[in-house]
């Protein structure tokens, strides 16, 4: 087994006060609460307001962290963002991050990922740690979904939530730390799960607003069956690069996507889903955030514990997938 460059050090999340139930949805679309618990699992999800940005998500999640490593913003080296749904295009989130935390003294960047996104950051953080380029890099995954979804299409609106999540990611100081990471994409698929307009190829017109191209569009059907088939080649890869087997692995926090993927997961990677954490019935797909949040109530809930071996994967828009394996 490979000995650790970085390690995870600190928890954080932020949910947005406000819960937003199925019901609440069947009185504005065409569904039901029957039609979203039985295809997604999903109950409820958190709905920010104007004032609850991404960043202000991020730094929420980002303070606790500080606090429970003991430093200040300025101690900062690095901070690394995921998220898909970024307050502006430019400049950074990262960089609106730095900014409202006044960590002058970071290098921030985003990275794009979507639901993968924590996990790409993560390992994005590893090697700026193993390349000795900085000691201290915040990580934080935050989404604000319900600004860019279609709150007309039943078909992606009951999806999604808001919320953050971040960690630090510092050298080992021990055993304990990043066992494997494993990145992987194909940009082929990409029109399965996007939005056209808005960038630079498409740029904010009359008819972008008119035909809904502002917005996430998804052929549901057929990311489930790439998420299942990605999740299940992520768990293999991460366990095979860390040397462990299923059996090593103590909790698996998957993407928070829907239940179904979450199950047939599970069953692909051999772990019991007494050993898996879930929360997409509370929270929905928070994409990059998701992994990150569940991360954060699994520390504060005592389910993961020092000395105990989690393996994270996730699939997201791109396609992406990622997987790691950490030392706790
Ligand atoms: N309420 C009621 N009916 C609905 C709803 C809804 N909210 N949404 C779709 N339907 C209807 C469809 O219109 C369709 O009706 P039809 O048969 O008359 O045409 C029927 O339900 C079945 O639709 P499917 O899309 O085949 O339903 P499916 O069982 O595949 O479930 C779902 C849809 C939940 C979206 C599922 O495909 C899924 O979870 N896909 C993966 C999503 C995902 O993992 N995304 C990850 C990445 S997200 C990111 O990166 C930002």
């Amino acid at each position: 087994m490979k000995r650790p460059f970085a390690e995870l050090s600190g928890t954080g999340s932020y949910a947005p006060p406000r819960v937003m139930t199925n019901d609440e949805f069947s009185k504005i679309l065409d569904t039901s609460d029957q039609w979203i618990r039985e295809r997604t699992g999903i109950r409820e999800r958190r709905i920010s307001t104007k004032e609850e940005t991404n960043a202000c998500m991020g730094k929420a999640a980002a303070l606790q962290v500080l606090e429970q490593n003991g430093l200040t913003p300025l101690d900062l080296d690095a901070i690394v963002y995921a998220t898909a749904s970024p307050d502006r295009l430019l400049p950074s989130q990262a960089c609106d991050l730095q900014a409202i935390l006044g960590a002058k003294n970071a290098a921030a960047l985003d990275v794009g990922a979507a639901c993968s996104g924590f996990v790409y950051a993560l390992s994005v953080a590893e090697g700026i740690v193993a390349a000795q380029q900085a000691e201290r890099v915040l990580v934080v995954a935050a989404e604000k979904l319900t600004s860019i979804m279609d709150w007309s299409d039943r078909t992606t609106a009951v999806l999604f939530g808001d919320g953050a999540g971040a960690t630090l990611v510092r050298p080992c100081t021990g055993t304990r730390g990043i066992l494997s990471s494993y990145l992987k994409s194909d940009g082929t698929l990409a029109e399965l799960l996007y939005r056209r307009g808005g960038g630079a190829s498409h740029p904010p017109s009359e008819e972008l607003l008119k035909d809904h191209s502002y917005y996430i569009k998804m052929a549901g059907r057929e990311v489930f069956k790439a998420a299942v088939l990605s999740m299940a080649d992520a768990c293999d890869q991460a366990l095979r690069r860390a040397g462990l087997t299923a059996d090593d692995i103590d909790l698996l926090i998957p993407h928070q996507a829907n239940i179904r993927i979450i199950e047939a997961t599970a069953k692909h990677a051999g772990v019991p889903m007494e050993k898996v954490y879930v929360n997409v019935d509370r929270f929905g797909n928070t994409s990059a955030a998701s992994i990150a949040i569940a991360l954060d109530e699994a520390v504060k809930t005592g389910r993961l514990t020092a000395g105990m071996t989690v393996m994270f994967c996730a699939f997201g828009a791109g396609f992406t997938w990622a997987s790691m394996v950490v030392r706790w």
